[in-house]
């Protein structure tokens, strides 16, 4: 053991001499066997036949032709960091998260993504970006993973192999690569409209970021947090960038793509090495916790809705600083594992139907990625708080288990501590009430308001934004083949505003639907009428 590698702090972790590759002088097999000759295959006589003796050759080709693993199935291109958050301590109130409270300083691994482009994509793509943290705190991993825009595509995670099977290339020739403009994904945004007000955030300059480090971060769901007594509050959480928020614009963004694919981590790298250590402050916005679960009229546990900042201030919590570039893209940016499911004492999840499809999938497609059920122990995942469970065995398996009963209680293994210590500092669901109903595949009624707020993003843009997001519609709708996708999502826009839908569908040479009578059937919320912003009445 020593200092940890992966530990910008320094922390210790046990990480073993054998774990720690390249560590002797002289270059030898994976067995530790020193070698003569690397360049050479073994053969009968410089021009004869290669050998099947050859031990050196066979395990080094082997090992090359595994070096692949497979790369995420979404948020495949990323780029990392490692950093400290250090609370303000002014969330004590509301959680007793032991890593929020004054002046604690928590080592964390941060992970900036696309979502839809393979691996080797372009960096500057229009697209969602991932915002992934994982916290080592004192009580185990809390992972954040969040992404650059605060709403999401579906509000219910069973359909979500379908928005991405949408969004990624088309099956026949895997064109494009990235969200920007094809059928598919046009075709499913405009047949299920709750997409509109992520697709809207899409299209607006969020979704061409000049740099990982000017991008806003949201943990999208709302959460809920527990206090010392026990005490309950629903809470999203922000994160804002100190250099704050930038984009590029569409030509910028184009260019780039060709000019420098890696232009986002490349601009990381370079920013932290040349120790202009990019910063966001951690922000909470505060509900409180009634039975329904709304606030102002909103649905909180809706996550294609935001609640905005005017009618919830974000209060800021702490502050994250990324100071430390990975040492290996491979063991820390592509092994490292997150999962909503990594909580502490103090935080826990709400009934939103797409948080509860996360807590499944995370954790599942990194058994295939990561190949099988042990990847907690990969140095980049591991917890800096003590392990003792009653995993055993598996592929991969490196921890080497002691004594014979990995149950408990039991009578064999020295008793059962785990009992006696339990009751101190574990982590305990929040008994919330599980309303009677009968079992039903149906949403909420309140979640058929699929447009009042894209209309107050829409009404919340200067001029200029909004001329940035009429020229995105028509470039990408532009490149739709088929006509009656093209119609199609022209109504939907005659639903966000007449002005946005008149000008795209001019730019696109179609006329401009007729206004349909397809308005919210929920009214929305009349908080949001007191913003200022009136409603379509088409
Ligand atoms: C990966 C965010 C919804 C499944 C990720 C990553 C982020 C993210 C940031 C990249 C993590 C990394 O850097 O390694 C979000 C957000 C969501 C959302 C903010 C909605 C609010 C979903 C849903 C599902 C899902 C609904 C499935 C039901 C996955 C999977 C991965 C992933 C399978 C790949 C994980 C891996 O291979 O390690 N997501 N996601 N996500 N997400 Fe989500």
């Amino acid at each position: 053991s020593g200092p940890d590698p992966f530990s910008p702090t320094g922390q210790s972790v046990d990480v073993s001499a054998a774990e720690r590759a390249q560590g002797g002088e002289r270059l030898t097999t994976a067995q530790g066997l020193r070698l003569v000759d690397t360049d050479h295959s073994l053969k009968a006589g410089p021009r004869g036949p290669v050998l099947l003796q050859d031990h050196h050759l066979r395990e080094k080709i082997m090992h090359f032709d595994h070096e692949r693993i497979p790369e995420r199935v979404v948020h495949a291109r990323g780029a990392a960091a490692h950093g400290v958050f250090r609370a303000y301590g002014t969330a004590t109130t509301v959680t007793r998260a032991a890593f929020l409270a004054k002046d604690v300083e928590t080592p964390v691994f941060v992970r900036f993504s696309t979502v839809l482009g393979s691996r080797g994509s372009a960096d500057t793509v229009r697209d969602t970006r991932g915002f992934a943290t994982k916290f080592y705190t004192g009580e185990g991993v809390f992972d954040l993973v969040g992404n650059n825009i605060p709403v999401f595509f579906i509000q219910d995670a069973i359909k979500f192999p379908d928005v991405i099977h949408a969004g990624k290339p088309h099956p026949d020739r895997e064109i494009p690569q990235a969200q920007s403009a094809h059928d598919t994904f046009w075709d499913f945004v405009s047949l299920h409209t709750e997409a509109t007000h992520h697709t809207l955030w899409n299209m607006s300059d969020r979704g061409i970021p000049r740099s990982f480090r000017t991008m806003e971060g949201f943990g999208v769901h709302t959460f809920r947090l527990v206090d010392a007594e026990g005490a309950t509050t629903l809470a999203k959480f922000h994160w804002k960038p100190k250099a704050g928020v930038h984009s590029l614009v569409w030509e910028e963004a184009q260019i780039i793509s060709g000019v420098d694919p890696d232009f986002h981590r490349r601009d990381l790298a370079d920013a932290i090495e040349a120790g202009a250590h990019p910063q966001w402050e951690l922000g909470i916005q505060l509900f409180p916790d009634t039975p329904e679960q709304t606030f102002e009229g909103i649905d909180l546990l809706d996550p294609t809705k935001i609640v905005p900042e005017e009618l919830s201030p974000v209060q800021p919590v702490g502050v994250l600083t990324l100071n430390a570039n990975p040492v290996n893209f491979f063991a820390e940016t592509e092994q490292v594992a997150f999962h909503v499911g990594h909580l502490v004492p103090g935080i826990d999840v709400t009934d939103d139907p797409l948080l509860a499809g996360r807590l499944f999938s995370y954790l599942d497609t990194q058994i295939t990625r990561l190949g099988g059920p042990n990847f907690g122990q990969i140095p980049i995942n591991r917890t800096h708080a003590p392990v003792n469970d009653m995993l055993r065995d598996g592929f991969h398996q490196d921890a080497v288990h002691s004594g014979v009963a990995p149950y408990k209680p039991n009578s064999l293994d020295g008793g059962c501590p785990f009992f006696a210590g339990q009751q101190e500092g574990g982590y305990r669901e929040t008994p919330v009430q599980v309303p009677a109903a009968r079992k039903v595949r149906e949403a909420p009624a309140s979640y058929a308001d699929h447009f009042s707020q894209p209309r107050l993003f829409w009404l919340s843009l200067t001029p200029v934004e909004r001329e940035h997001v009429i020229a995105a519609y028509t470039f990408e709708l532009g490149k739709v083949y088929e006509q009656a996708i093209k119609e199609r999502n022209l109504r939907v826009l005659a639903e966000i505003d007449p002005y946005l839908c008149e000008q795209v569908a001019q730019g696109l040479g179609l006329p401009v639907p007729k206004p349909v009578n397809s308005l919210p059937s929920v009214e929305p919320s009349p908080a949001l009428s007191q913003l200022g912003h009136t409603w379509p009445t088409t």
